[in-house]
């Protein structure tokens, strides 16, 4: 048997940490001959739930689960994790864009950066999922100048996900024959998701969907997707959030699929002509463990404008919390 490898969760008692958990306790991350032990971080109030969270858990008798420690102490959360999942963040509510959550929850990933810093492994994998995703990732890297900025991520593979989804529902094909979507920039209502590169069963989509569904259908319904889960649950999206931290981290620790790529926000090196040091939404290739921003893509007058708007967003949410950087 391998020895255990220490997944940390922050938010552990919230509603996407309820899915996933679960999951990683089951081997969905990693495989079924790889063993965990699970850090499990929440505010002292939550504890209490997340007691009885630990409970079923342990209810699952998973053979792969060693460990589970419960802590409100972020050091001790991350003492040595070779994964982070960073949910613990406060969800938006009706009429809410991401970036409102900014002020309050801004703060909560200069901590963790800080702490990530200190005690995490030198390898660490940090997923941030709260929200606004991608400038909380910007926080944490530069709350953690030993660690590098590949050592974090920010999540927008639900989106790709959700791009994946409504391209197999309109062609009538299965989501497995649909690869290579891409979400440009922000995790918000500006993302850019295109499918100018993407392929059904092989063939160009854009030559089998026509253009004024993919602007005037497809992309509103993928950048509101969020919003509209919210108007429907009263609630933000959970188990799909949950699912896709999976399959990020996963394509980011084992490796993308030939010939597929994933969406990942990660620090622009200013490929696409986007300002280095942003956390920006490229495709992303991942082998060994190391990522790759996908080079080379050819790109038109009408995907160039996208691209620049949700840049331009994510300049001014870096700006608004600049104190914290
Ligand atoms: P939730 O309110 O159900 O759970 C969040 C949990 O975080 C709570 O239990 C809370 O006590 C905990 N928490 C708050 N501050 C903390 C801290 N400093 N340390 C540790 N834990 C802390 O929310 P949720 O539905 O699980 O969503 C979590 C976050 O993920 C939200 O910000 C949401 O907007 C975001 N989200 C992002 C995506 C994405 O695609 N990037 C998708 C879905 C949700
Ligand atoms: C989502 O995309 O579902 C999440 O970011 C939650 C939200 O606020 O939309």
């Amino acid at each position: 048997m391998k020895n255990p490898v220490d997944i940390a969760v922050t938010g552990a008692a919230g509603q996407i940490s309820y899915s996933l958990l679960f999951r990683l306790a089951s081997g969905e991350l990693l495989g079924a001959d790889q063993p965990i032990n699970l850090h499990l971080l929440e505010i002292t109030p939550a504890l209490p739930a997340l007691d009885g969270v630990v409970m079923e858990l342990h209810d699952c008798a998973y053979p792969l689960l060693h460990r589970v420690t419960v802590t409100d102490n972020a050091k001790q959360a991350f003492n040595n994790v070779d994964f982070a999942f960073l949910l613990g963040a406060r969800p938006r509510g009706p009429g809410m864009e991401r970036k409102d959550l900014l002020q309050c929850n801004a703060e909560i990933f200069a901590v963790q950066g800080k702490a990530l810093n200190e005690v995490a492994s030198r390898n660490v994998k940090v997923l941030i999922t709260g929200n606004p995703a991608n400038t909380n990732t910007l926080i944490a890297i530069r709350n953690a100048p030993d660690l590098s900025g590949e050592n974090f991520a920010a999540m927008t593979m639900l989106d790709h996900n959700r791009s994946i989804a409504q391209l197999a529902e309109k062609s009538g094909v299965q989501t497995t024959e649909i690869k290579n979507v891409i979400i440009w920039g922000n995790h918000s209502s500006t993302q850019y998701p295109d499918i100018h590169h993407a392929k059904i069963k092989g063939q160009d989509a854009l030559s089998l969907v026509d253009n004024d569904w993919f602007v005037n259908y497809f992309i509103p319904t993928v950048q509101q997707r969020g919003a509209n889960v919210i108007k429907a649950r009263g609630l933000s999206s959970a188990a799909s959030a949950a699912n896709a931290a999976i399959k990020q981290m996963r394509a980011w620790a084992l490796g993308t699929e030939e010939g597929d790529w994933v969406s990942m926000g990660v620090v622009s090196d200013g490929s696409y002509g986007i300002e280095k040091g942003l956390v920006y939404s490229y495709p992303i290739t991942s082998m060994d463990g190391k990522v790759s921003i996908v080079q080379g893509l050819k790109i038109n007058q009408f995907s160039k404008e996208r691209m620049k708007l949700t840049e331009t967003e994510l300049k001014e949410e870096r700006d608004a919390i600049k104190h914290l950087l």
